[in-house]
């Protein structure tokens, strides 16, 4: 058999094991067979040493054709088979979105939360900026600036914990009166804010006693400033929060930073005034304290009280809250337990 004879054979045979590959191991097996080091391609040309001269470029000529041939065919069957792997791999990692997803659970505001930023919400709606103050508070704040000197006896109702002799957990939020009175400026209008937050009491805990719980402070100073401006206020806010048919009540009472001081009370949204166990029979609900804020609160933080009065209030959220979703126990609040917290859940 002639050496053209022998690479006619080889060439036919490789692309018969070529085209019969289905693995690319096999494929790659296949190379090394014919144009390897030691492939039947190299041992073919060996025996050109035994070649007439005039025979060698023939033959040589031939054998690079056989090979570049065989080169193309394997790199193209390479990519076929490179690419049915593929696609089976594809196949096989296909995700099913017919799956139901994880349920990632999404937070919610504390039910307390929530009552403060309708209020928030409320007073924002009649111009009024909310202010936060410290929870660590300054004695002069807490109790000197809202006309209680150090030996009132009014202190005694709101024991504390103190940090210092000086520096105590507030008891109250109407500091923040004093700190938002000593920077207002009134050339540019009347201050009119609100500020919730967190206060602190030595109470023992009961069902309506927590040593922390919360209040929404209310301040109004302008020129003029009356009862009748407190009235009105205090009427859209008990419509708004417990229902239109709501009325309110002034009863006389006693604050150290108001005069005069009264005691609010909205009629019962329960029974309508009626009586029943959630007005305790009286038709009316004790909802917040208020008055028209004491000279000498204005005056120490530099306010001529003889220019300018104001009206201020305090009310409780978690007492809101309370009634209004009948909840007997202010523990609940914070105690963390979801069976309770989760009844409250309002998306945002
Ligand atoms: N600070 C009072 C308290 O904690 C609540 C209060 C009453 C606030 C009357 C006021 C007010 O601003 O005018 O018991």
């Amino acid at each position: 058999m002639s050496m053209q004879e022998e690479l006619k054979g080889l060439e036919q045979q490789a692309f018969e094991s070529i085209k019969n590959a289905t693995e690319l191991n096999v494929l790659d097996a296949i190379r090394i067979e014919y144009l390897g080091k030691k492939g039947k391609l190299t041992q073919v040309l060996k025996g050109m040493r035994n070649l007439d001269a005039s025979q060698r470029p023939i033959v040589g000529s031939l054998a690079n054709d056989v090979r570049d041939k065989l080169t193309v065919q394997l790199e193209e069957t390479k990519e076929k088979l490179e690419m049915k792997k593929m696609k089976e791999k594809i196949t096989q990692e296909k995700i099913d979105i017919t799956l139901p997803g994880k349920n990632i659970p999404r937070g919610y505001a504390h039910v307390i939360t929530q009552i403060m930023e309708e209020l928030e919400d409320l007073f924002i709606g009649m111009g009024y900026q909310v202010v936060e103050g410290p929870e660590v508070e300054a004695d002069s704040y807490n109790f000197e600036r809202m006309n209680l000197p150090k030996d009132h006896p009014a202190r005694d109702m709101q024991d504390t914990f103190y940090i210092t002799e000086e520096t105590l957990m507030r008891t109250h939020t109407s500091p923040v009166q004093a700190r938002t009175m000593d920077t207002h400026d009134f050339s540019k209008g009347p201050l009119k804010m609100i500020s919730p937050g967190k206060v602190y009491r030595r109470d023992n805990d009961d069902a309506t006693h927590s040593h922390q719980f919360h209040q929404i402070e209310g301040l109004v100073v302008d020129k003029n400033i009356s009862m009748s401006d407190l009235k009105g206020t205090l009427e859209i806010f008990a419509k708004k929060m417990f229902g239109e048919e709501r009325e309110i009540r002034l009863r006389p009472s006693y604050f150290p930073f108001t005069e005069p001081s009264v005691e609010v009370d909205v009629s019962c949204f329960r029974c309508g005034g009626k009586g029943c166990s959630v007005c305790k029979q009286t038709g009316w609900i004790e909802i917040l304290g208020a008055g028209i804020v004491h000279p000498n609160v204005l005056e120490m933080s530099g306010i001529d009280s003889t220019e300018y009065s104001g009206f201020a209030f305090g009310m409780g959220p978690d007492r809101i809250a309370m009634l209004k979703y009948g909840i007997d126990d202010i523990r609940h609040f914070y105690q963390n337990d979801l069976r309770f917290l989760e009844q409250f859940k309002v998306r945002r």
